[in-house]
């Protein structure tokens, strides 16, 4: 089994996976886009669990983009209601597995339903101290920095920060991202090769790794594939082989 070969002391600290390709799966099983995403939110589960029995600190999955509002208002309300739904079903399971739930985004934009369930589990997961988890839920890259900028702005427009202090760790505290470390490994599924908006100033120094699999049959051992592949490589960030050693 694949898990002999990861080495449990250089595990990413934090790996970020944009899950695409449930409509195609839908489409190749000659079903509707809506049975793929129910079939996406299966593979979540299997992900997430399989990620929490590793000890990933940090897992951060693109749930729905800023971008993705534009899909037929059907789809959209179909996944709206598939998040609450699952949001519920899982909170258990979350507990039982030591899960703390967090959530990026425009947050405020979902529907007052989805915000609700997702601020309840938040909170009823707040003191769990093992694998935490954030959904990219309304997220977008380019709006989160967008944010940031302005808030830094009305901060020294305010004379409470001067210009000067501005460097990368004061940017990083207005990112929605504050509380988590860079991404070490960031994964996409369904064989494009794109980042979407996601994660832009996160995955600076981030391996990244692409595969082929529609992301409902993304599982355990598909992670630990991804994990692998990541372990094999050198992370120099930007310095030469021998000053590694
Ligand atoms: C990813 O699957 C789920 C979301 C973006 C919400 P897609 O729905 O994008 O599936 P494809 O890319 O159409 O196959
Ligand atoms: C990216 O997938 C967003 C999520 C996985 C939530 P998309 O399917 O929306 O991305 P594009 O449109 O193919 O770039
Ligand atoms: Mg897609």
């Amino acid at each position: 089994m694949s898990l002999e070969k990861i080495d449990l002391e250089t595990l990413p600290q934090h790996i970020a996976i944009i899950m695409d390709g449930n409509g195609r799966w839908a489409q190749q099983q000659g079903k509707i886009r809506v049975r793929g995403h129910e079939a996406g939110a299966e593979a979540v589960r299997k992900v997430v669990e399989a990620a929490a029995k590793l000890g990933i600190k940090h897992l951060t999955l693109y749930a729905f983009s800023t971008e993705n509002w534009l899909r037929p208002k059907n789809e959209v309300a179909t996944l709206m209601g598939l998040l609450v739904k699952s949001l519920r079903r899982e909170l258990e399971r979350m507990t039982s597995n030591n899960i703390k739930l967090g959530a990026i985004g425009s947050l405020d934009k979902l529907p007052k339903n989805v915000q609700q369930e997702l601020h309840e589990v938040i909170q009823k997961t707040a003191n769990n101290s093992g694998t935490h988890l954030t959904l990219a839920l309304s997220y977008g890259a380019r709006e989160e920095i967008k944010q940031a900028v302005v808030e830094i702005s009305k901060k020294v427009k305010n004379n409470i920060i001067p210009v000067e202090s501005i460097d990368e760790t004061i940017i990083n505290e207005h990112l929605y991202t504050q509380h988590l470390p860079d991404v070490d490994l960031l994964i996409r599924t369904s064989g494009e090769v794109r980042i979407s908006n996601f994660l832009l100033w996160q995955i600076a120094y981030a391996e990244l790794y692409f595969t082929d699999e529609l992301w409902p049959e993304f599982d355990e051992y598909s992670l630990h594939q991804a994990i692998l592949s990541y372990q094999k490589r050198e992370r120099r960030f930007g310095k030469t082989s021998e000053q590694l050693t």
